[in-house]
């Protein structure tokens, strides 16, 4: 799902790579001309390399220790993936980008606090897409520079493309995160508060969404 939303580009930088598995993928689909595997820890960056090696990519994709951006030089990545990581993370890696044209991002958790970062410090959401891997569902997104049009709460959960768009999963997704909502109000109890109010309000948006899928 990641890989579908990376647009050609001449050189990639996968912030947060772990296994480098997204970024040796895309070096087979010749997607750039040259990929940087990037990660904070050394652990992770071997085992990348390892298998950057037993796939005989290490003459596209090379592995870089930075933390975020930092050891990415100015102009040097025509696009980022930042992904599995959480969305205030990669807001806060975000802070910091060197420059890129196009961001490929997919969070884990906190999707309204990055799509409201993205909304609020000129990124504008083009594409995205949602993905299932047993019980568990994923969305990821690609950003350019740009004056965004202002989001709403429902538009920041679930995704204003998603939304305006329903592909094939669409209403699987939002009963997935309607049933992550039912499970924290539970968890809430009774009592009513400002944060309560506020899932409720999310639930009834939900809601409102799943009957678009009868129409
Ligand atoms: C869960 S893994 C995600 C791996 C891969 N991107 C994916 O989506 O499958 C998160 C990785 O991000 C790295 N990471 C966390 N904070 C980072 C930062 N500020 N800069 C670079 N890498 C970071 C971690 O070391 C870890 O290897």
């Amino acid at each position: 799902m990641i890989a579908s939303l990376v647009p050609r580009c001449s050189t990639l930088c996968d912030i947060g790579t772990d296994h480098a598995y997204v970024a040796i993928y895309l070096a087979k689909k010749e997607i750039a001309d040259k990929i940087i595997a990037a990660d904070i820890k050394k652990g992770p960056l071997l085992q990348a390399w390892k298998n950057i090696d037993a796939f005989n990519m290490g003459d596209k994709v090379e592995t870089r220790l930075s933390d975020g951006f930092a050891q990415i030089a100015d102009g040097e990545a025509e696009c980022a993936i930042i992904a599995g990581m959480g969305g205030e993370t990669i807001a806060e890696i975000l802070e910091n980008e060197k420059g890129c044209k196009y961001f490929v991002l997919q969070m884990q958790t906190a999707h309204k606090h990055l799509r409201e970062y993205l909304c609020t410090h000129e990124y504008v959401i083009e594409k995205e897409a949602v993905c299932r891997e047993g019980n568990k569902m994923y969305t990821a997104l690609l950003a350019t520079r740009g004056n965004s049009p202002k989001l709403t709460d429902v538009q920041k959960e679930i995704g204003p493309c998603l939304i305006a768009s329903t592909p094939p999963l669409f209403y699987d997704y939002v009963r997935y995160r309607l049933y992550e909502i039912n499970s924290i109000l539970e968890k809430m109890g009774a009592v009513m508060s400002e944060k309560r109010k506020q899932y409720e309000n999310l639930k009834l948006e939900y809601e409102k969404l799943l009957e678009g899928e009868s129409r």
